[in-house]
């Protein structure tokens, strides 16, 4: 017994189609992810039992075989558990398997079944626009999954919400795009600097032209004030520029509650910080993993 489906795995800022195959035999019972998978993969296992458990379903006392292709990719994170698990029940014949091939699924499973938010689900759901597809994600990541367009997303609060929808017991709403509004009071203005009229038109002039802006003073001369308040005067993010932002916060789980940002990110290095410091290294580098957001 066979069954396939689709999921991501990122890159950086990149997304890369993983291929999560299930297969059920007759041997030696056991439950076995291949495929690189990293720890938090491997324990994906557990988790997927213990949510089956929590609905009254077992896994079958026989040989469970996980195979995430391309088997030389390193495989990392938690949102591998949604997949695994439809994968299982598209096998055990509780779920369809032709339609779950018209999805991404990315989730990750609480023991009681119950979906938990995962990071980068928006590039996640404009990848699955390129290739013509859906998306399953937990609930809470809905609102972000929505923005990649006319897609079909299914945001589910838990397994069982899941399997109610593909029976027709219980359909999803699609979830609706959600803005983040609170980010542009939360900005700075410019109006708490006293004096420094020179830098504050300078200032002016670089929100203005898009230019680049070199400040030179000594320590406690407000340097760091006036370049915290640039991104109050500048233009609200286009729309573009927006789904970008908002795609490498997401990728770095800094989303709140997966609305679009529409403020511009403002970073503050230490001075003495190192070049890996501020741009990541090693062998897992990824996007914006290296600064809180202010
Ligand atoms: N022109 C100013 N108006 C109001 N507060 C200021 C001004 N310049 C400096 N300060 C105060 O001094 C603090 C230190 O300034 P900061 O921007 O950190 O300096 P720098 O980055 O140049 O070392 C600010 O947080 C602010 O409270
Ligand atoms: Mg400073």
């Amino acid at each position: 017994m066979f069954a396939r489906l689709n999921t991501v795995a990122f890159q950086g800022v990149d997304v890369i189609t993983i291929d999560v195959q299930v297969q059920i035999s007759s041997g030696l019972p056991g439950f076995t992810i291949v495929g690189l998978p990293d720890k938090a993969v491997g324990e994906s296992r557990e988790r997927v039992r213990s949510a089956f458990h929590a609905m009254g379903l077992s896994l079958p006392y026989r040989r469970i075989i996980i195979n995430l292709a391309p088997a030389d990719v390193q495989k990392e994170g938690s949102h591998y558990d949604l997949p695994i698990a439809l994968g299982l029940l598209a096998v055990m014949g509780v779920l369809p398997s032709d339609i779950l091939s018209e999805y991404v699924v990315v989730g990750e499973l609480s023991l009681d079944s119950r979906l938990a938010p995962i990071s980068g689900v928006l590039p996640t759901a404009l990848h699955a626009a390129s290739l013509n597809k859906g998306i399953i994600c937990p609930r809470a990541c809905g609102g972000e999954a929505a923005w990649a367009g006319e897609i079909n997303v299914l945001a589910a609060e838990n397994l069982l919400a899941l399997i109610n929808h593909f029976k027709g017991i219980q359909v999803l709403s699609p979830p609706v795009p959600q803005i983040e509004e609170e980010s542009v009071q939360k900005s700075l203005d410019l109006r708490d600097v006293k004096g420094q009229e020179t830098a504050k038109r300078a200032l002016e002039v670089t929100a203005a032209g898009g230019h680049n802006l070199l400040m030179l003073g000594p320590p406690g001369a407000g340097k760091s004030m006036l370049a915290s308040r640039l991104p109050g005067i500048l233009p609200p993010l286009s729309p573009a520029e927006a789904l970008e932002v908002t795609m490498i916060h997401s990728l770095a789980g800094q989303l709140n509650e997966g609305k679009l940002l529409r403020i511009r990110p403002f970073r503050d290095p230490h001075h003495s910080a190192s070049m890996p410091a501020l741009v990541g290294g090693g062998a897992s580098s990824s996007a914006g993993r290296n600064f809180a957001c202010p």
